[in-house]
């Protein structure tokens, strides 16, 4: 019983909200660096307020966010030290093609990670890479209006070949967008998305979803002839839409929210677009940007693993007069009377991550890969610096828990489980540092303050005896 041998525990980055040095190397401007603390960022993230320049009013976390870009000698050995078996990370775009368009990539940024790769191997730590965190080089935005053209799916296949070929041998896992369904809710942090007044936003965010699918599809192919080693998986943003009654309508409602982030998902696995999705958009009158050869590769090259984040579950109803809704990782929800929530009012559901796991696997039948776990907390140093963060404790182990039972009892395959933030990063919806998910705290505040310093957390140790134990000891 437990987690089989060689199960790969560890924890997950992004570049975007660690490396900093956005404008180092050559590296290009991206539009995850235009993200903006304060009010103005929700409406930017959305593809409603366009900023596609640095405002000099306001504060952009992303430009040197904890540094890693000069420190992760340091980081990658404390993460060493925990015991990781696996170090999730992404690579920015606009490091190896600056500008998204060019013919030949910058040497340093290709460099840079190959640093980072063979320094994982040193301590036999695997690197599971993110094609894609949610970044594009604002070039492609500005010169080409993004993932609504159909020319970045060629660019991005150049990325692929490039990286898949210079870290042959050094990178296996591979995820080709992070939560991909994120470009429906949060479409200029997806995907660089700026939506016009006089477009059909949803008609634009479909195009881009499917410029993406297609982008992936193609990734995968690659990838598999570069290396049969590789191996591809796609990665959700799972939420666990509960009904919040029995009332049939808030269950169809539940089922109807589900599908819409599961339509990804089920075209990546399954390889091809299923009906619930195309009769929508046929009484929308939207018409996917399909061209010859589409349908081919998208059922031809379908992922090898099941990627997702998991942080709550949320809740939904059919009548229109239940509006409070409450935070949770960009997805609105109704508050959920049997549980506790964060600081952030995200709501705490180990259990929801066994529902999801077992609604995934359930559904698709292939090796999941939990990416993205956590709790974002505003951890306070005592007199020491020392921060026990025992609420931290608490929330991982009683996930973890969850996930063992889907593995002894509900019979689940589980490739690893990353923990969000093993190291205290710029938070994505809000752009504060001051919301922490670290084992590792970063000496840095939401003004930019800070000397970077990494301290131990209680929860430091905590991990590392989970791991050592191979999850038996919570
Ligand atoms: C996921 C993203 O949505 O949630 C991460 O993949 C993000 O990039 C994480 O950081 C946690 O969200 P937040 O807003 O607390 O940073």
């Amino acid at each position: 019983m437990g987690f089989k041998e060689g199960f790969l525990w560890g924890g997950a980055t992004s570049a975007n909200q660690s490396e900093g040095a956005y404008n180092d190397d050559g590296r290009g401007l991206a539009n995850v660096d235009l993200s903006p603390t304060g009010e103005s960022r929700e409406g930017v993230l959305m593809g409603k307020i366009k900023m596609f320049d640095f405002d000099d009013n306001c504060y952009y976390p992303a430009k040197e966010a904890i540094d890693m870009y000069h420190r992760y000698k340091e980081d990658i050995a404390l993460f060493a030290e925990m015991g990781f078996k696996v170090y999730r990370l992404s690579i920015a775009w606009s490091r190896i093609f600056p500008k998204g368009d060019e013919n030949e990539p910058n040497e340093a940024g290709l460099q840079f990670y190959e640093n980072i790769f063979k320094e994982c191997h040193k301590y036999n730590i695997e690197p599971l890479v993110t094609i894609t965190h949610f970044d594009v080089p604002m070039h492609l935005v500005e010169e080409y209006g993004s993932w609504r053209n159909r020319k970045l799916v060629t660019f991005y296949e150049r990325l692929c070949t490039e990286i898949f070929n210079r870290y042959k041998g050094l990178v296996t896992y591979w995820i080709t967008f992070n939560e991909i369904n994120m470009v429906l809710e949060a479409p200029f942090l997806a995907a660089g998305l700026y939506i016009e007044e006089h477009e059909n936003a949803q008609a634009v965010k479909y195009a881009a979803s499917h410029h993406q699918l297609v982008a992936s599809a193609l990734a995968t192919k690659i990838a598999h002839e570069v290396d049969p080693m590789n191996k591809i998986g796609c990665m959700l943003a799972a939420n666990a839409p509960y009904p919040r009654t029995c009332d049939p309508k808030d269950i169809w409602k539940a089922k109807q929210v589900e599908n819409q982030s599961y339509f990804f998902i089920d075209v990546q696995v399954r390889g091809e677009y299923p009906g619930y999705t195309l009769k929508e958009l046929e009484r929308k009158n939207i018409a996917l940007p399909f061209v010859e050869g589409d349908q081919e590769l998208l059922k031809q090259h379908t992922v090898d693993y099941v990627g997702f984040s998991y942080y709550s579950s949320s809740v939904v109803s059919a009548d229109p007069e239940q509006t409070g809704t409450i935070g949770g990782n960009l997805f609105p929800s109704l508050p959920n009377p049997y549980l506790k929530a964060s600081d952030w009012g995200w709501q705490i559901d180990p259990l929801g991550l066994r529902i999801t796991m077992n609604d995934i696997y359930n559904r698709y039948q292939k090796p999941l890969f939990i990416v993205e776990n956590g709790l974002g907390a505003a951890d306070i140093p005592d007199s020491n610096g020392y921060i026990e963060d025992d609420y931290r404790i608490s929330y991982l182990s009683e996930h973890i828990r969850a996930m063992r039972d889907a593995v002894d009892y509900d019979g689940i395959e589980l490739l690893g489980y990353t923990v969000w933030g093993p190291i205290d990063i710029v938070s994505a919806s809000t752009g504060e540092m001051k919301k922490r998910y670290g084992f590792i705290y970063v000496d840095r505040n939401d003004q930019g303050q800070g000397t970077f310093k990494r301290t131990k957390k209680k929860s430091f140790d905590w991990y590392r005896k989970v791991i050592a134990t191979n999850g038996q000891d919570l």
